[in-house]
């Protein structure tokens, strides 16, 4: 009988863990995140985030990550790593739109918020074929940084030195702003540090 009992008890647990993989999605393209009804914000393109609730036109969504204190308007993948996860306008709405869970003091004496928050966004916004996505992305970037000189390797700088990187690169290779997210998104998520 107690055998019985902790079979029962494992495939109970094994059932939850799937669950909550599958409520982690990425967004398909860059999403308005929605308060009551009214447009707050945005994430990017290739932002990993949980469902909540989900029906045919709107899904709730949970974003976690780390802001610094100084300016809460943007958060991001965590303190050594700065991907975007979310962007604000109103540094008040974006204050309030935010739990904190824990303060840290990082190297430099700054001070960031660990947050989470829950928002509205358009259920077409969720990445349906994440994997297929992701291989545009990867064909994007190697298609667009390979026409000058040798496609550079996504770990040869850090999630902090892409967005740089790829700032330098403007002038010589003019990018439309959702094809230079989708890259420097790309590059984040792969860099030396990503993992
Ligand atoms: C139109 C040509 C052109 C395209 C397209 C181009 N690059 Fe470059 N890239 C250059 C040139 C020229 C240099 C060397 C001179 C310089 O650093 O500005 C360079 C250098 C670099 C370097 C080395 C910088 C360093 O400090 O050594 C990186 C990294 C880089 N490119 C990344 C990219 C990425 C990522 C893309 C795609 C978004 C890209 N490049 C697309 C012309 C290009």
């Amino acid at each position: 009988m107690v055998n019985v009992t902790k079979l029962g008890l494992s495939l109970l647990l094994s059932t939850a863990v799937s669950f909550a993989h599958a409520d982690n999605i990425i967004l398909k393209e860059k999403t308005n995140l929605m308060l009551n009804g009214k447009t707050i914000g945005f994430s990017p393109i290739l932002t990993p985030v949980n469902v909540l609730k989900t029906s045919k036109d709107k899904t709730s969504i949970k974003i976690k990550g780390y802001r610094l204190e100084n300016y809460p308007q943007m958060v991001v993948r965590d303190m050594a790593r700065g991907e975007l996860y979310a962007e604000f306008e109103d540094e008040d709405i974006a204050t309030k739109s935010f739990k904190v869970i824990k303060k840290y003091e990082d190297d430099y004496g700054e001070i960031w918020h660990e947050v989470e928050g829950s928002f509205s966004i358009a259920s077409k916004q969720i990445a349906k074929e994440p994997s297929k996505l992701y291989l545009n992305a990867k064909k994007t970037y190697e298609r667009t940084c390979s026409m000058c000189h040798h496609l550079p390797a996504s770990t040869a700088y850090t999630v902090n030195q892409w967005p740089q990187q790829i700032e330098s690169m403007m002038e010589q290779a003019p990018l439309d702003a959702p094809t230079k997210s989708l890259i420097v998104k790309y590059l984040q998520q792969n860099a030396m540090d990503a993992k």
